[in-house]
């Protein structure tokens, strides 16, 4: 122990430090170069172990996926372990050591000291109590660790991240001729490989020009482009300790001065952005698109010709103070040229599968694409890449996703890595719009929204998670005036759970909904195209059959017992967050949140009502009081939930699926 530094201290910015639960295991611990030294941003569970040891990571394989995982910019700062050992010294060494070695992976340098000059963190989590023990090591030295009990929790860390930095993006579509000599299929994979290293290092060469530009959608005045040539670059300059340089501008050129991220919703909305775009010398003259990159590869013998093409698409975080000239050297093109290493190991052996082509020119398309997700919890973007030659829904893929939920440490009922969850940087407002009118929905999204609490005093108040569309009497044309309100409290659920990406089908008519209950045979054929009402279990039947969707169903016996399944329901609206249906005598509503104090009993219910028959007008609906808070009793006394009739209250379960 060494109490030469009595002030170090350990921040926390992530909100859930450990994810790994009643099992022995190892995290990697995450901060950045542009974050004072034992910053932890975030936690990946380390998911490759040796068979016979859970804390042996297997590197090779960690480092591979976490070089795609991490933005540059973001780096692996030290690593926690989960166990039970009493030794702490020894888990200590462990965890330290761990994550040097880790480092010299990512970095390609297996057998090097680099990481040896770096200040790393650990952190030992006792299995049983979870509780948690930090200790710093400096210089990367795993003999000479000193414990830290200082440990600070940011209030707000997203504040905190994007008031820093900002979030650079480029994109780089590659074409790859590949000359195969018939006879050779090992030239074949030297060629690729050599066509992939004359890439990478054209990025870095002198004639190469980056044009540095805003990605802010405003419609005010926007900085002007500012163009980075190859011989500025300067690829020793060092992160963590950037000279901020008279001559050059630095990233902050290109944010917005005024930022309030006190309260933010996304990265998307709340961070600065910039977009990099590489413009290859023979280019200049069209300034407006990157090139795709050809060779020329002279064939001596009879070959074939295959053309390899992909989209590389880099996102990286920089300090605002960063030079921009440094943003390139040190964040873009490592970020391009990782991303192209691992293209080209996923490529090559499906390279030699083409081989056999009568044909004299292939052309080879293949169906890798990165992805970047924002996903619940994590303060910075993580980045994947998914092969789209099958469905998103093929077992394959899914397993892909399982094993990055498990990674980071995401519930397995969310499909949050799906690609319609995937950020989209690029103007965001428009494809907002476009998105909509393509889906061929112009409903009112989320009408609560901005709906003041009920005044329950001390009320904790419990809500639908995500966005739903708002369904009523008379839409689509179609008068159900009278009895289509549990059908439209349908509508609202399955519109729920199509835009949380669980399903893709269509929201059903009135028609198609009576034809699955008839097909399933709970209805005779008759039913279809009649006027009847249905009711909760008719409901679950439908989501069961059209989304796979399994339901619980709560029965009370008077609307005097509902205020009695308070917590149940604010339960579910915590972990399941899905929108219930209530049905009571021949009335539907969809129940959207609930406020409850569980000292007083004093409750009230979140009601959107399908009953409505006006037009999509978001004030005369919140005025109209057609979405908005109900008191089980009122303050004149009288009761939302009539006591002469029974209810039974559906509550749709999030289905086990990635
Ligand atoms: C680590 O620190 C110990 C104790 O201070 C020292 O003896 C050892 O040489 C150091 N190791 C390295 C690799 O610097
Ligand atoms: C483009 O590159 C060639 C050599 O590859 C060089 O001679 C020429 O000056 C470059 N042009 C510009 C505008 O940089
Ligand atoms: C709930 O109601 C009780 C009684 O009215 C009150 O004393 C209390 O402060 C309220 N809040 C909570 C969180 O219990
Ligand atoms: C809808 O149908 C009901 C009953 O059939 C009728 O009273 C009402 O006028 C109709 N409304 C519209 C807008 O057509």
């Amino acid at each position: 122990m060494d109490g030469e530094n009595a002030k170090t201290s350990v921040q926390v910015l992530c909100r859930k430090l450990v994810i790994i639960k009643n099992e022995p295991g190892l995290q990697w611990l995450i901060g950045s170069p542009f974050f004072p030294p034992f910053t932890i941003a975030s936690t990946f569970r380390c998911i490759h172990t040796l068979p016979s040891n859970p804390l042996a990571p297997d590197y090779a394989k960690e480092s591979d996926d976490l070089r795609t995982l991490l933005l540059k910019g973001f780096e692996v700062i030290g690593a926690l372990i989960v166990g039970n050992n009493p030794d702490f010294d020894q888990i200590a060494t462990e965890a330290i050591d761990a994550s040097c070695k880790l480092r010299n992976f990512i970095s390609g340098n297996v057998e090097g000291r680099n990481s040896i000059n770096l200040d790393l963190v650990g952190a030992v989590a006792d299995l049983n109590t979870g509780n948690v023990r930090f200790f710093v090591s400096r210089l990367g030295n795993s003999t000479r660790f000193e414990s830290v009990s200082d440990v600070l929790y940011e209030d707000q860390p997203e504040k905190y991240i994007w008031e820093r930095g900002c979030i650079l993006r480029c994109e780089l579509p590659v074409k790859l001729p590949v000359y195969c000599p018939v006879d050779s299929p090992k030239e074949a994979e030297d060629m690729y490989l050599c066509a992939t290293d004359v890439i990478a290092a054209r990025l870095k060469d002198p004639h190469v020009t980056y044009m540095v530009e805003t990605l802010h959608e405003s419609s005010t005045e926007v900085p002007h482009p500012v163009i980075v040539r190859g011989v500025e670059l300067d690829f020793h300059a060092d992160l963590r300790n950037a000279e901020a340089d008279a001559k050059s501008l630095a990233c902050l050129y290109f944010c917005s001065e005024s930022k309030d991220i006190q309260s933010f919703t996304s990265i998307e909305e709340n961070a600065d952005k910039i977009q990099v775009s590489v413009l290859l010398n023979r280019s200049e003259n069209s300034p407006k698109s990157a090139a795709p990159i050809a060779e020329y590869f002279p064939a001596l013998k009879e070959a074939k010709l295959l053309v390899v093409d992909y989209k590389l698409e880099v996102l990286c975080y920089a300090a605002k103070d960063l030079p921009l000239k440094q943003a390139v050297s040190k964040l873009i093109i490592p970020g391009l040229v990782d991303q192209l290493c691992t293209m080209k190991n996923t490529i090559l052996p499906n390279l030699l599968g083409q081989q056999p082509l009568k044909t004299s020119y292939t052309f080879i398309v293949l169906q890798l694409r990165p992805y970047h997700f924002s996903p619940p919890g994590f303060l910075h973007p993580i980045s994947v890449i998914y092969e789209l030659s099958y469905g998103e829904t093929e077992m394959k893929q899914v397993n892909v996703r399982r094993s990055l939920h498990l990674r980071l440490g995401l519930p397995f009922d969310r499909p949050l890595l799906r690609i319609a969850n995937a950020i989209n940087l690029f103007t965001l407002k428009d494809s907002a719009r476009s998105n909509s009118i393509w889906k061929g929905s112009s409903l009112l999204k989320d009408v609560h929204l901005g709906i003041p609490s009920s005044g329950v005093s001390g009320g904790i108040v419990s809500m639908v998670q995500g966005s739903y569309e708002y369904h009523h009497y008379l839409q689509d044309g179609f008068n159900d005036s009278g009895w289509g309100c549990a059908y439209r409290s349908l509508q609202t659920i399955i519109s729920w759970f199509r835009l949380q990406h669980y399903t893709s089908i269509d929201i059903p008519s009135h028609r198609e909904i009576q034809q699955s209950l008839v097909e399933i045979g709970d209805k005779e054929p008759s039913f279809i195209g009649s006027r009847e009402w249905i009711g909760a279990i008719e409901l679950s039947f439908v989501l069961d059959k059209l989304l796979g969707v399994s339901c619980k169903v709560i029965n009370v016996r008077s609307g005097a017992e509902l205020p009695e399944k308070c917590r149940e329901l604010a339960l579910h609206f915590e972990n399941q967050g899905t929108p219930i249906m209530i049905g009571g005598g021949v009335l539907a509503y969809t129940l959207l949140g609930i406020d409850y104090n569980e000292t007083s009993g004093d409750c009230a219910f979140l009601i959107l009502d399908p009953h409505y028959t006006g037009s999509d007008d978001l004030k005369k609906i919140v005025n109209g009081g057609w979405c908005g808070w109900n008191k089980a009793v009122d303050s004149k006394g009288k009761h939302f939930f009539l006591h002469d009739k029974f209810y039974n209250l559906l509550l749709p379960q999030r289905p086990n699926m990635v």
